[in-house]
């Protein structure tokens, strides 16, 4: 079941992030932003997803941009590594889509990584109809490019 995140899914979601391979500074980060974002007294727009399946397996974590008019960025999005290639990214995804159209949302931006250690990564992007639309030569560090995925959404078949 996709549903908000709470406060109650703060250490499911940093083991997580611990999973994947977030550094000790990035799971601090992390820890702030969720307690920032659900401690109840955000007034902001963004919004964090829990795929729960008797226990938090994947997050979703997206952001308006300011000064846009509809545009977004998905943030994080991360699968526990037992659970990933089950389809559970995919459903995410596109639930977090289907909360952006209901928000009358126009554009959902991503970032990634050029390495190619990050091409699973792209290519589970590209499965979800993202284009690569940018690519910032040695963003990250030289040799390591950053690159841009655009979707435009609209209502698909079902
Ligand atoms: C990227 C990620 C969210 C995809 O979620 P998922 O549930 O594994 O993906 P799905 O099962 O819905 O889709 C599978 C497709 O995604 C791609 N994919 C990317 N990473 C994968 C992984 N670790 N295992 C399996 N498939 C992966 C493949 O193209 C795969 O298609 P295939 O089965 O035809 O090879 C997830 O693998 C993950 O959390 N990875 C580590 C963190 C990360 O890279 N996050 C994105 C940047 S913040």
């Amino acid at each position: 079941m996709i549903r908000p995140t709470t406060p109650d899914d703060t250490a499911a979601l940093i083991a997580l992030a611990d999973a994947i391979g977030f550094e000790p500074n990035e799971l601090e980060v992390l820890r702030e932003m969720l307690s920032d974002d659900l401690g109840g007294n955000s007034d902001s727009d963004r919004f964090w997803l829990t795929d729960d399946d008797g226990e938090p397996v994947g997050v979703a974590y997206c952001a308006p941009e300011r000064m846009t008019n509809g545009t977004w960025n998905l943030l994080l999005i991360a699968v526990q590594p037992d659970r990933q290639g089950q389809g559970r990214g995919t459903a995410l995804l596109r639930y977090v889509e289907q909360t952006l159209m209901a928000r009358g949302a126009r554009l959902l931006l991503v970032e990634t990584s050029g390495l190619p250690s990050f091409e699973r990564t792209r290519a589970f992007y590209r499965k979800c109809g993202y284009d690569e639309e940018a690519r910032i030569r040695d963003f990250y560090k030289a040799g390591d490019d950053k690159i841009v995925y655009r979707k435009a959404l609209v209502a698909q078949e079902q």
